[in-house]
């Protein structure tokens, strides 16, 4: 039986001796893995560790304040957020092919972020890695940026204290911790964020149809008190036809992905409701100009990956 204080004391003692009197820096994203890494590091370190949320503009609907709340206001973690949307927009301007995006993500996340560790003087870099996360990277399905991206000439020292947990026991380290529960149960989202759930190239517009979409799906599924792995938004390229008021219209297609999981190396397209997934139907025509068609993803994983891209 897997024990959460056992593990957090244990834990904040290997940081503090990692660590020493070092200034330690992390990317703080707000998923429970970063999230529950930069509590016990902040527990252990203070002020010394240094927590960089940078928005690449592919964050979710009201992340970025959500973030600050929660971990500057409310437990007093030492917070730079960088604004950084123009930077990753102008990188991925024409850019199709989803290895690519990921890899200019990946490569510009690092960029900003290794200025920010000169910029503080850090020497360690804590970051919220799990079990599966260098399982799937080792094995070369997708390459997560917070492992195979890591360039060579990286001069900080990595501190992983979850390396060895898997999601469901980092969730219970995040509420021995007593994060909220939107951060201990928050769902995962991918490092690139929205950019791989906007098939094809990224533009401002497309982003901000899937955050709205996004928002819908997660809302509907939460008051529906369904508990998936992940529910989400992707907005697949191309127009399609349809019918707004009496006119014809031209709109964009959203899929709808809810997916149960153990460990997300496999998963299972959720059984959703019909009346659910018809009002995420409804409110998504209705609120989000542009989009004139929505389905549901009833694949499951293999032989879909979770995530679109
Ligand atoms: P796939 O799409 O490979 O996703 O079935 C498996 C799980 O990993 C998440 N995911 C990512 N997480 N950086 C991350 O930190 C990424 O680039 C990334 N890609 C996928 C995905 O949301 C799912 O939970």
């Amino acid at each position: 039986m897997f024990d959460a204080k056992k593990f957090i004391e244990e834990a904040v003692k290997e940081i503090r001796e990692q660590v020493g009197e070092e200034t330690a820096i992390i990317a703080l994203s707000g998923g429970v893995d970063s999230s529950v890494a930069a509590t016990l590091a902040h527990r252990a370190l203070g002020k010394h560790l240094v927590a960089v949320f940078v928005n690449h503009g592919f964050m979710r609907k009201g992340e970025e304040e959500e973030i600050v709340e929660i971990f500057k206001n409310k437990l007093g973690m030492n917070l730079r957020v960088v604004h950084a949307q123009e930077r990753f927009f102008k990188a991925l301007e024409g850019v199709r092919d989803p290895e690519e995006k990921r890899k200019i993500i990946g490569r510009i996340f690092i960029e900003v972020f290794e200025e920010e560790a000169a910029k503080v003087g850090a020497k360690y870099l804590v970051q919220g890695t799990i079990a599966p996360d260098w399982i799937e990277s080792s094995g070369g399905i997708k390459s997560h940026h917070n492992v195979a991206g890591l360039p060579s000439g990286m001069v900080l020292e990595l501190v992983e204290p979850l390396r060895d947990l898997y999601k469901d026991e980092v969730r219970i380290v995040a509420r021995e911790l007593g994060l909220p529960e939107s951060i201990s149960e928050r769902m995962p989202f991918p490092g690139p964020g929205l950019a791989v759930r906007v098939i094809g190239e990224v533009t401002p517009e497309k982003v901000e149809i899937v955050r709205e979409a996004n928002a819908i799906v997660e809302e509907e599924i939460k008051k529906a008190k369904l508990k998936p792995w992940q529910a989400f938004a992707a907005l697949l390229e191309g127009k399609t036809v349809g019918v707004k008021g009496d006119i014809r219209d031209y709109g964009y297609t959203i899929a709808v992905r809810v997916v149960e999981s153990v460990d997300a190396m496999t998963a299972t397209a959720m059984q959703v409701p019909w009346e659910v997934l018809k009002r995420i139907q409804k409110r998504i025509t209705r609120e989000i100009p542009g989009v004139t068609r929505v389905l549901y993803d009833i694949t499951d994983k293999p032989p879909a990956t979770i995530e679109y891209e």
